[in-house]
């Protein structure tokens, strides 16, 4: 870590300063207090990378916040209840134990006095009944405030009031305080960096909290707003001295993309050194529970942020909470991870190369009995086997492991390989410790297949390997297709296999003309065979993937555009649930099936029913087109403002591009993109009928260029869901 003397000795002599405050605020809290007072006599160096400020979360906080799944659409009562729900579903024994209330539980503005005033239509008892109710249950009370002159949601922000705030919290019972960071007060600090500014805003606060008296926890947002840049590095060196975790990156959101976003920045080589028993780097909320992951990413965000020693907080209907998602998050094992009192956070050890089109990592964390806890991560969109070694991930050699599968609980025995099939998206957690007792050795099954012809009889080799140091005896091996697929034999013997070696099987596979557009199957091979005086199997997957051409744009739409005024369920253009009216766009010469002239342009208009899907929204499907010309006309317009890339591909096997973008449906510049208004429709459909406002909803023209004198073949539209087309035609 470079050193930056001047600020450190700034953050030093803070830390001396709040550390003796705290040690006096905390006599009789448990020894990490005193411990945190020892640090501060040690080096600055080591102080940003041990001992915790205030003696507090010295394992990640565990509990619930509401901002991911609610945002202001808070009360009380979604706390209280939550807070019961905790208790009654165990995850409160389990140490989910802080129940956060983030942005919206305050006003815009403070009172005469100079304090904050809660939203009491949201609490209408205020927030010290949220924090009795909690406290009486074995909770904890968490709340939230922002270290600028506003909160992220426009309400008070709590810098110039930090004293007054904090005694407030403490009056209130509160446990845990989240300072964010927008609305931050750089101007009234000229020459100073935003990294210096956050540090004096960060440090008036922290101290604020430690004069109360009252052990409350606290969670910085400063990094957040400057991920990876100078600052983002120059914020790390002090920020561990004056509060317990710090978010490092975006707002984690319901969906694959976001998680893989968080988990990489928080991965970010070098962050892990900031982590350490009292501070924390914090990869956001945990989306299990919620509709936008399935199973397997919602095990993997899991299991990584278990990994990354990243705090675990809820952020789903708790009370909802049920099946395999609660099993997930009460996973005793892989809690025990990232609560390991270590508090290394794990790191990368090794990752697919650079522009792999299979992405995997591998993390590897130490834990304080001597263990690891080894992640294999497969990140791409495909099954694939990732494969590492102990020495890899750290361990001392010796050449007898046993790996804890921490979800499937399986014990097995290696001689230093580690590996597994993991499906797409997801993730295997080793516990990794040294001997391997007497436990069946680890096995890999690996199907070497990918491609699949419909209706062709294809070789698929599958292999069964013995990683541990003792034979697998009589083993078999069979192949499982989805409905449809033939595969010959089902069931194939493959006698004792040797550690450390591999036997393969032959099956004759033959998959069904897959449909068109993009699609995925599954095969599954799994091994039967006798180690450790017991039959016993593992098993393997491939995902076999198809990406074919739709016969016409028709058969490609994915989204209602237009419904008729009648229709209680009027489509959704606009992911509103709103959708063009059929008679608006009848009065305007557009009708299902009818030929449509604009701009010089001639186009089919769907002949799809109003409310049936009558357009493509993005996800890039590819689209067979014949035909020559100079253009490649579009008729569509969007819900959004931006453009994308269209790819046009010729019979020749060679391809051009262009950029399309259409105007806002109603609102904005009608010519964005290059675009030409092409019909007008006064009113719109909405889930409560047709609705003027004012605005007018548009069809527009656009067209890319086509290489002359070549046939086309296909077309690729746009990824952007915002961008929608309806009809597409070459023209001359
Ligand atoms: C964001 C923050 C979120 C949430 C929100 C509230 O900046 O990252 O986690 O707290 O503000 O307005």
């Amino acid at each position: 870590m470079p050193r930056h003397p001047r600020k450190l000795r700034l953050g030093a002599l803070a830390a001396t300063a709040v550390a003796a405050l705290a040690a006096a605020a905390l006599a009789g809290a448990p020894t990490a207090a005193a411990s945190t007072a020892t640090a501060a006599t040690t080096t600055a160096a080591s102080r940003t990378t041990a001992g915790s400020y205030n003696g507090l979360a010295l394992t990640p906080p565990m509990g619930f916040n509401d901002w991911a799944k609610y945002g202001c659409n808070i009360n009380a009562d979604l706390f209280t209840k939550t807070g019961d729900a905790l208790v009654a579903k165990g995850l409160a024994k389990l140490g989910y134990d802080y129940v956060n209330v983030d942005d919206c539980w305050m006003q815009k503005t403070r009172d005469a006095a100079g304090h904050l005033q809660v939203d009491t239509t949201r609490f209408p008892d205020g927030m010290k009944a949220v924090g009795d109710h909690l406290h009486a249950e074995g909770l904890k009370f968490g709340i939230y405030e922002d270290a600028g002159t506003n909160t992220c949601q426009g309400a008070a922000g709590s810098y110039g009031h930090f004293d007054t705030d904090a005694a407030d919290y403490a009056k209130w019972g509160v446990d845990y305080l989240k300072l964010d960071y927008c609305y931050q007060p750089l101007s009234d600090y000229p020459g100073k960096t935003p990294a210096q500014v956050a540090q004096i805003v960060y440090t008036q606060a922290s101290q604020a909290l430690l004069k109360t008296g009252r052990p409350m926890v606290f969670s910085e947002s400063a990094p957040a707003y400057y991920y990876d840049g100078q600052d983002f590095w120059d914020i790390m060196k002090w920020i561990g001295q004056e509060g317990n975790l710090w978010r490092v990156g975006d707002d984690i959101a319901d969906n694959w993309s976001s998680v893989l976003t968080n988990y990489t920045q928080t991965s970010t080589p070098g962050l892990a050194r900031y982590a350490g028993p009292g501070h924390w780097n914090d990869a956001d909320m945990l989306e299990t529970g919620n509709p936008g992951l399935t199973l397997t990413e919602q095990q993997s965000q899991f299991t990584l942020w278990s990994e990354l020693a990243s705090p675990l907080l809820l952020s789903t209907d708790v009370g909802a909470l049920s099946g395999a998602p609660l099993a997930i998050v009460s996973n005793k094992d892989v809690i025990a991870v990232d609560q390991d009192p270590l508090g290394r956070q794990g790191t990368v050890v090794q990752s697919s190369p650079a522009g792999s089109a299979t992405p995997y990592d591998v993390l590897s964390k130490p834990l304080a009995n001597g263990d690891r806890s080894v992640v294999l991560f497969n990140k791409a969109d495909i099954a694939q086997t990732v494969s590492t070694t102990a020495a890899t991930a750290g361990l001392p050699g010796g050449g007898d492991y046993t790996l804890k599968n921490l979800v499937t609980k399986a014990r097995t025995r290696t001689t230093g390989t580690i590996a597994a099939t993991v499906p797409p998206h997801g993730t295997v957690i080793y516990r990794v410790s040294r001997g391997g007792g007497t436990a069946a050795p680890a096995t890999v099954v690996g199907l070497g297949q990918r491609d699949f012809p419909g209706g062709k009889a294809v070789t698929v080799p599958v292999s069964l390997t013995d990683d541990g140091p003792s034979p697998l005896k009589g083993a078999a091996l069979s192949l499982s297709a989805p409905t449809g697929w033939t595969v010959t034999p089902s069931r194939a013997r493959i006698g004792d296999v040797l550690p450390g070696h591999s036997a393969t099987a032959e099956f004759t596979v033959t998959a069904p003309t897959p449909p068109e557009g993009r699609s995925t199957s599954t095969l599954t091979a799994t091994a039967a065979y006798t180690a450790a005086g017991e039959r016993l199997g593992s098993a393997g997957e491939e995902t076999v993937s198809y990406d074919l051409p739709y016969t016409s744009l028709a058969h490609a739409f994915d989204d209602v555009g237009v419904s008729d005024e009648s229709d209680t369920a009027p489509g959704n253009f606009d992911g509103d649930g709103d959708s063009y009216s059929a008679q608006a766009l009848a009065a305007a010469g557009v009708t299902p099936g009818a030929t449509l002239s604009a701009n010089g342009y001639t186009f089919t208009w769907p002949s799809a029913a109003a409310g049936a899907p009558d357009n493509v929204a993005g996800g890039s499907p590819t689209i067979e087109l014949s035909g020559s010309g100079s253009r490649l006309a579009f008729l569509g317009a969007e819900a959004g403002f931006t453009s994308d890339t269209v790819t046009v591909h010729y019979t020749d096997g060679s391809s051009s591009t262009g950029t399309l973008g259409f105007p806002n449906w109603c609102c904005g510049a009608t010519d964005s993109y290059g675009a030409k208004t092409a019909f007008t429709t006064d009113h719109r459909n909405t889930p409560t009928g047709p609705a003027n406002y004012g605005v007018s909803y548009r069809l527009y023209t656009n067209a890319i260029p086509l290489t002359a004198g070549k046939q086309v073949a296909s077309v690729t539209l746009p990824s952007s869901s915002a961008i929608h087309v309806f009809a597409m035609a070459v023209q001359p």
